[in-house]
């Protein structure tokens, strides 16, 4: 769904009349959907009426925190599966039970989660219901809340990390300086960036840029592009700070 053509560089919050295809534009409510970026690198989920409601209940400050954990677990999970079609598959032929054969396909190579703690935990369950006793490393980094640099604390990662594909997690990809520090410690440990797909809530465009500059062949998954970036370097109009309102809110 492409946004409307009123979008310019100074208002990069489109508006789109939102409803499939087939209804009038007279039908179809008008939401703000997500900034469209040039990066080849990101793809960002299609702005469906289910999307855009699940974003404006976990964007209310009004919502509760059971709400917030139930509506952001919905769209972590549109986000895993779409993630998980940007892994490599080959073909695979199956016989039906009537005898006929199927050209299908299945999922080739090992993968691993890996989560951005605290909030990038939060998207570990929904990885785990779709890839079965997944093994999920863990890299603690924190923002400054003063400078918005972010301090690197702790990591613990699969031994044979440097085989497997990557599904990075943090919901909140604001100047992008915690994610692209962890896509450095994986780095280090021999995974190449081509084989790490970035799962991400909401990002900035700054961070997207940012993220597309240093890591072009790194795919970013994400819900939406919003539209900046405030003077505290939360994003906005955002949803506030993602690890607050799922655990202690
Ligand atoms: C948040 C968020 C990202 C980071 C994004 O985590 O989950 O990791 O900030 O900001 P950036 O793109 O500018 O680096 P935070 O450090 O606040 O910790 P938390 O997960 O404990 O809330
Ligand atoms: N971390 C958050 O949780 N929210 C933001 O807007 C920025 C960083």
């Amino acid at each position: 769904m492409a946004p409307s053509e009123d979008t310019n560089e100074l208002d990069r919050a489109p508006s789109q009349g939102v409803g499939p295809e087939y209804m009038s534009s007279t039908e179809k409510p008008t939401a703000t959907v997500s900034t469209q970026v040039s990066h080849a690198n990101i793809t960002i989920l299609p702005q469906t009426p289910q999307l855009i409601a699940l974003l404006t209940m976990i964007r209310d400050k009004n919502t509760n925190r059971a709400d917030f954990i139930f509506h952001s677990n919905r769209i972590i999970r549109l986000l895993v599966e779409e993630g998980l079609n940007h892994l490599p598959v080959r073909e695979h032929i199956v016989t039906t039970p009537v005898g006929k054969t199927y050209n299908g396909v299945r999922f080739e190579g090992k993968i691993c989660g890996v989560s951005i703690m605290r909030a990038g935990e939060a998207m570990e369950q929904a990885l785990r219901e779709c890839c079965r006793s997944v093994r999920i490393g863990k890299i603690l980094i924190q923002r400054d809340e003063e400078t918005s640099q972010p301090r690197l604390f702790y990591d613990k990662l699969p031994e044979d990390i440097a085989d497997r594909w990557v599904l990075l997690l943090d919901p909140m990809l604001a100047t992008g300086g915690s994610a692209l520090m962890a896509v450095d410690v994986l780095r280090s440990k021999g995974v190449p960036e081509e084989r790490i797909c970035f799962l991400n809530l909401i990002a900035s465009p700054e961070g997207a840029a940012n993220f597309a500059k240093k890591f072009p062949k790194l795919r970013v998954v994400t819900a939406f592009v919003d539209k900046g970036l405030d003077e505290k370097n939360y994003i906005v109009p955002g949803l506030g700070d993602f690890g607050d309102r799922f655990y202690t809110l």
